[in-house]
């Protein structure tokens, strides 16, 4: 397979000049402490899109007081207001979606049709939260001996410092933006270094949108641990939220440690996803289509192990091997382009790492398996059977477009082999059985599960993971709380 993807066009070119690319702080656009820059790269030609501030711990220090001197008043706002703002961010966003699609398109890869979707995901948070910031609940109770009364309230846990990934350039950010804004924290964001340009384009919206200056910092850095290293050892910070992989949340949380902070980590997964012999097959193999190649597989969520029953096993993977050979690649601002590019080289050879590895352990191809002659990551949709239980592909986060076939007898032993895993963030399960389902999802160790549903996002759900998958829950009514300190009061009986 050959890919020729197009260049940079005008038109992008016009787009990507308006996007912002200084650092953010205090309420203005300006150039890092050192006046240092980096490049953003087009991951489906390697083409340069454009260089953005590069910011140091120097600047880190600067962004940090600012999130200090902001924070009392942000929290003593009235929660309409902190909601209004975050409510004319969300139309703001929906406003412009064909910009930020284009933007996430031109710096992460995939297909405009599937940014848009990213865009209208990311907003649904602005929206949620608005809706939450109104909803900050306390209680008061009679203590059980009737001597006094307790008095709880919540309060917003502080400056926090907010690492999001390159994979949803938007969405994981709103994720965590929004709940932070909402709770009435202060927040420094640190983009990832592979796509930051989405994340200049939502600050300048949340400008707009009337945020008071040094509520939110945006510093993009080509050197993540330099920035971070010393935030985390700063005592103004209180909180540090991060989507990544599960080995640079375990760093972070030895260095939050210092300072005793609040965490979220929302980190690795090794998704199973079951298709039992009773199941809609139809259904199951869109499903695990949706669950494997959204995204272009680069999602935490991403079906990593396909376990289907023996008695449709060999159905199930010819027909998913057909779907999959269908697909089209390409670059995500070609009509009609289901596949992206990878991000990056090191990602793209990472995969073919892991099918190498599987295949010398006995694995067979059964579509796809090598990366097409291209200046761009591209991968090819891939289907692999018969791979072992020791193969790493079967322990590792492929995070691309392999969708490893594995077969089971029993129901206890799918469920054995699910949860065969240091991650536990989601899990699929496809049956007719009710009982089946509920079981299922009861023993699977997942902190989200999927029945009959290759998707499980949505603003409102509290998303997050179980084991080395994560801590605290991000959307959903748990959302917020992460950005909370409970406060109790003792009163003497009245
Ligand atoms: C992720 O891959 O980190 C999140 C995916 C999602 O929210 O659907």
């Amino acid at each position: 397979m050959t890919i020729d993807s197009a260049r940079v066009s005008e038109n992008e070119r016009t787009l990507l000049a308006r996007v912002p690319k200084g650092l953010f702080i205090a309420g203005e656009w300006r150039d890092a402490a050192g006046g240092a820059t980096f490049g953003v790269e087009d991951p489906a030609t390697g083409d340069l899109l454009a260089h953005v501030a590069d910011a140091s711990a120097a600047d880190g220090a600067t962004a940090l007081e600012a999130a200090r001197a902001a924070q009392p008043t942000w929290a003593a706002t009235p929660p309409r207001e902190r909601s209004d703002i975050l409510d004319r961010a969300y139309h703001a966003v929906v406003e412009r979606i064909e910009d930020f699609a284009l933007v996430i398109t031109l710096e992460m890869g995939k297909p405009l049709a599937e940014s848009r979707g990213e865009v209208r995901y990311a907003a649904d948070f602005l929206k949620w939260f608005s809706e939450q910031a109104v909803r900050i609940r306390g209680d008061y109770r009679v203590s059980p001996d009737g001597q006094s009364r307790l008095l709880t309230l919540r309060q917003p846990v502080g400056p926090s410092l907010l690492i999001s990934p390159w994979n949803f350039p938007l969405a994981m950010i709103t994720r965590k933006v929004a709940p932070a804004l909402a709770a009435g924290c202060t927040a420094v964001l640190k983009p990832a270094e592979d796509t930051p340009l989405t994340c200049q384009l939502l600050a300048e919206v949340l400008s707009d949108a009337g945020l008071p200056p040094g509520v939110l910092s945006v510093l993009p850095t080509s050197d993540p641990a330099g920035l971070v290293g010393p935030m985390l050892a700063d005592e103004r910070l209180r909180k540090v939220s991060f989507t990544g992989s599960t080995a640079v949340g375990q760093n972070l949380l030895i260095g939050a440690a210092q300072n005793v902070l609040r965490t979220s980590m929302e980190l690795g997964g090794n998704s199973a996803f079951l298709v039992f012999d009773d199941a809609d097959l139809d259904a199951a193999v869109e499903g695990a289509l949706l669950a494997k190649l959204r995204n272009g597989g680069e999602s935490c969520v991403a079906a990593n192990r396909i376990l289907v029953q023996s008695g449709v096993a060999d159905e199930f993977a010819e027909r998913l091997a057909d779907r999959i050979s269908q697909v089209k690649v390409g670059r995500g601002t070609e009509p009609g382009t289901q596949l992206g590019p990878m991000i990056n080289r090191e990602q793209r050879d990472r995969v073919q790492l892991l099918v190498d590895d599987a295949v010398r352990g006995g694995a067979t191809v059964v579509t796809g398996g090598s990366a097409p002659d291209s200046d761009g990551y591209f991968y090819e949709p891939t289907v692999i059977t018969g791979v072992s239980a020791s193969a790493r592909i079967t322990h590792e986060e492929v995070f691309g477009p392999v969708a490893p076939v594995y077969t089971f007898d029993h129901e206890n032993e799918a469920l054995r082999a699910a949860n065969d895993t240091r991650f536990g963030l989601v899990s699929y399960a496809y049956t007719r059985d009710i009982g089946r389902a509920l079981r299922v999802a009861e023993g699977l160790e997942a902190g989200m599960v999927g029945v009959n549903r290759g998707l499980v996002s949505n603003a409102a759900a509290p998303f997050g993971g179980v084991k080395q998958s994560g801590l605290g829950r991000e959307g959903g009514f748990e959302g917020i709380d992460e950005y909370l300190s409970v406060k109790y009061v003792a009163i003497d009986k009245p």
